[in-house]
């Protein structure tokens, strides 16, 4: 395996304890409980203790910050293999790189960059996954599901993480050769809004609607809009259904 793995039983953030490191390539770290996990957007991201996956792997990139635009998706579809393989059959994909089944979020990555536009890249890649949540976890989560809710086994927290990783070890190599062209039709195929209409908010609050079309191959948002068609990339907008 290309990793080496630390546990903790707990820590403010994983993500934010591999940055401050400057850990190298491949260390990877889980902990049991985040006393202030963070989620995408200035979010916080609530796990539960003992029901949860929560872990952060680092990983080199080759040729600058550009090439990493699809990587949150990438990582998404490593995700969705792992719980596939593992039994589950209804993972949706919600862009930019949420897992969802029916009753709702199941999975959030967060990735960190450093490094600069040509060199090498450091990715702090952070996944937070529900398998069983408290009744209060729910609540504080909003649309919160856990691996319970969807159709499949009983979640087996230490067999998926162990998928997880192989499925990583995996994807992390040939996203760096090969970017996210060859993984878009495979996310496209999960995509749980393809074709649906959305409306668009900017950061500034400005809103727009459109008609989702699909993903692009940099892993940008394609939507048929009321000024015509339009590529948005992740951090830039958040989605709402119409
Ligand atoms: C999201 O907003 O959907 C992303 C959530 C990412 C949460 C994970 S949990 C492990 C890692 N450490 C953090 O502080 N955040 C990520």
């Amino acid at each position: 395996s290309p990793f080496s793995l630390n546990l903790i039983d707990e820590i403010e953030s994983t993500n934010r304890t591999l940055r401050q490191e400057c850990a190298t390539t491949g260390s990877v770290l889980a902990a049991e409980w985040q006393t202030a996990g963070r989620g995408r957007l200035g979010r916080h991201w609530v796990g539960s203790l003992g029901g949860s996956l929560l872990f952060s792997v680092v990983w080199r990139f080759n040729g600058g910050i550009s090439r990493l635009a699809g990587l949150s998706l990438a990582v998404g579809i490593a995700l969705t293999r792992a719980l596939e393989k593992q039994g589950y059959q209804d993972i949706g994909l919600k862009w930019p790189n949420d897992l969802h089944c029916a009753k709702g979020k199941l999975a959030g990555i967060l990735i960190e960059l450093s490094g600069d536009t040509l060199g090498p890249v450091d990715a702090v890649i952070g996944i937070g996954l529900n398998l069983r949540l408290s009744q209060s976890e729910r609540l504080n989560a909003n649309h919160a599901a856990d691996l319970s809710d969807c159709s499949g086994p009983s979640p087996a927290r230490n067999l998926l993480f162990a998928r997880i990783l192989n499925e990583l070890a995996e994807l992390l190599p040939s996203f760096d050769q090969s970017g996210f062209a060859p993984l878009r039709s495979e996310w496209e195929d999960r995509h749980i809004w393809q074709g649906e209409q959305a409306r668009l908010i900017s950061p500034d609050g400005l809103e727009s609607s459109g008609k989702i079309i699909g993903i692009a191959d940099d892993g940008a948002l394609r939507i048929a809009g009321e000024n015509g068609l339009q590529v948005v990339y992740a951090g830039d907008i958040s989605l709402r259904k119409v």
